[in-house]
C-alpha cells in the first residue's frame, strides 16, 4: 500500500476551516426543496437538478449556488439544510468546523435575516452533544459590492456571543477589487473579528496579495494560484498564513486544470501552510472524507501525517488559546 485508504482514515477526528452552509446542499434535498416550494425547477424535467449540479466551470458553480441559495425559502429549510451538515461533519468524525454562512443572500431572496440567522446558529449548538463543535464565519458576496458586506458584519458583532467568529468574502473573485471592501475588514479587525477571503481561486497571485494588504485575511480560501509568486510563497511561510484547500472544488470549478496534478503537491513540497477541506461538499459531491482520500492518493501521506494535519490546523483556527487546549483534549493530545 502506497498511501493511507479511505477505512485508516475514517476514524482520525478532524477538523474543517472551510465549509459553506448553503453549499452543502445535496442533490437530493434540492429536489425535496423543489418539491416543497414547487419551484420551477420541477418543470424542467427529471435530471434537472442533476444537470445542475454537472457544471464543469466556475460560471456553472456559481449559477447551480445561486439555485441552491433560491430553494432556501424558510427558516426552517436553513435549519434542516444545518442539521443534516452537522450529523454528516459528525459522521465523519469532524471534531470542530469553522462554518461560512451567507445571511446577506437572506433579504435578497426574501426572507427574514434574523430569524434565519438565529434558526442557523441555534441548530449549530445542537451539535456539540453529537460531538461536533462548530464556529461560523459570515460570508459575503464580491460581486454584490461593499453594502450588504457592512450589512454582515453589522450581523457578525450582533451574533457574535453566539459563535460568529469572523467575516469572509467569496463570490466572484473577478467582479470587484479587493480594496472596495477595505474599510468593513479595517472595521471588523478593529472589532476584532477574524477575517478569511477567497483569493487566487480564478485570478492571479495579485489577488492573494490584495486579500493580505487590503483585507488582512488571516486565511486565504483556494489560494492556489499563490505558487505562482515566490515573494508570496516566502511570506505565507514566514507568516504562517495558511491556504484552505479543497481538491474537489478547484477541479469542479475549473480552478484547477483537470488534467494536472493538483498544486497540493506543490504546495506541500514547499512548506505552505494549509487546510484541507470540502468547501460545498454537497455541490461538489465530496465531503471531507472523501478530501482526506484525495490528498493521501497526491502526497502519498500515511495516517500519521493527517493527525499531524489536524493539529496543525487546529492552531489555524479563530478560536480562542484556551478553546484549542479544549480541542486538543477532545483530539487526545491534552
Ligand atoms: N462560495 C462558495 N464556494 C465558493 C468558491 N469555491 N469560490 C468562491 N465563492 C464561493
Ligand atoms: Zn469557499
Amino acid at each position: 500500500m502506497t498511501h493511507a485508504a479511505g477505512t485508516e482514515l475514517r476514524d482520525i477526528s478532524k477538523i474543517e476551516t472551510h465549509l459553506h452552509l448553503e453549499g452543502s446542499l445535496t442533490e437530493q434535498r434540492l429536489v425535496a426543496l423543489a418539491s416543497k416550494h414547487q419551484s420551477s425547477l420541477l418543470e424542467k424535467g427529471p435530471d434537472a437538478a442533476a444537470q445542475l449540479y454537472n457544471f464543469e466551470t466556475f460560471t456553472g458553480f456559481l449559477n447551480a449556488y445561486k439555485v441552491c441559495c433560491e430553494h432556501l425559502k424558510t427558516p426552517e429549510d436553513y435549519r434542516q439544510l444545518t442539521a443534516e451538515l452537522l450529523q454528516r461533519l459528525a459522521d465523519q468524525h469532524c471534531v470542530y468546523a469553522e462554518i461560512l454562512f451567507t445571511p446577506s443572500i437572506c433579504p435578497r431572496f426574501g426572507l427574514p435575516a434574523r430569524e434565519v440567522i438565529e434558526a442557523v446558529l441555534e441548530t449549530g449548538r445542537e451539535g456539540q452533544p453529537r460531538g461536533i463543535q462548530v464556529r461560523w464565519i459570515f460570508d459575503t458576496v464580491r460581486q454584490w459590492g461593499a453594502d450588504p458586506c457592512w450589512q454582515t458584519l453589522e450581523w457578525a458583532l450582533q451574533y457574535r456571543d453566539h459563535g460568529v467568529v469572523g467575516l469572509c468574502i467569496g463570490g466572484d473573485e473577478a467582479s470587484q477589487p479587493a480594496r472596495v471592501f477595505r474599510d468593513v475588514f479595517e472595521s471588523a479587525e478593529k472589532a476584532g473579528l477574524h477575517r478569511s477571503a477567497h483569493a487566487g481561486e480564478i485570478c492571479d497571485a495579485r489577488s492573494v496579495w490584495h486579500a493580505i494588504e487590503e483585507l488582512r485575511a488571516e486565511r486565504i480560501g483556494h489560494g492556489v494560484h499563490a505558487l505562482e509568486d515566490p515573494l508570496l510563497v516566502d511570506y505565507l511561510i514566514r507568516h504562517s498564513l495558511p491556504l484552505e484547500i479543497s481538491i474537489t472544488s478547484n477541479f469542479r470549478t475549473g480552478a484547477v486544470d483537470k488534467d494536472c496534478v493538483h498544486p497540493i503537491l506543490e504546495i506541500n513540497r514547499r512548506g505552505i501552510p494549509f487546510t484541507l477541506n470540502s468547501d460545498d461538499p454537497g455541490l461538489f459531491r465530496t465531503s471531507l472524507q472523501r478530501e482526506w482520500e484525495l490528498a493521501a492518493g497526491i502526497l502519498g501521506w500515511f495516517p500519521e501525517q493527517f493527525v499531524e494535519l489536524v493539529r496543525r490546523t487546529l492552531r489555524y483556527t479563530f478560536l480562542t488559546e484556551d478553546e484549542r487546549e479544549q480541542i486538543r483534549a477532545i483530539l487526545g493530545d491534552g
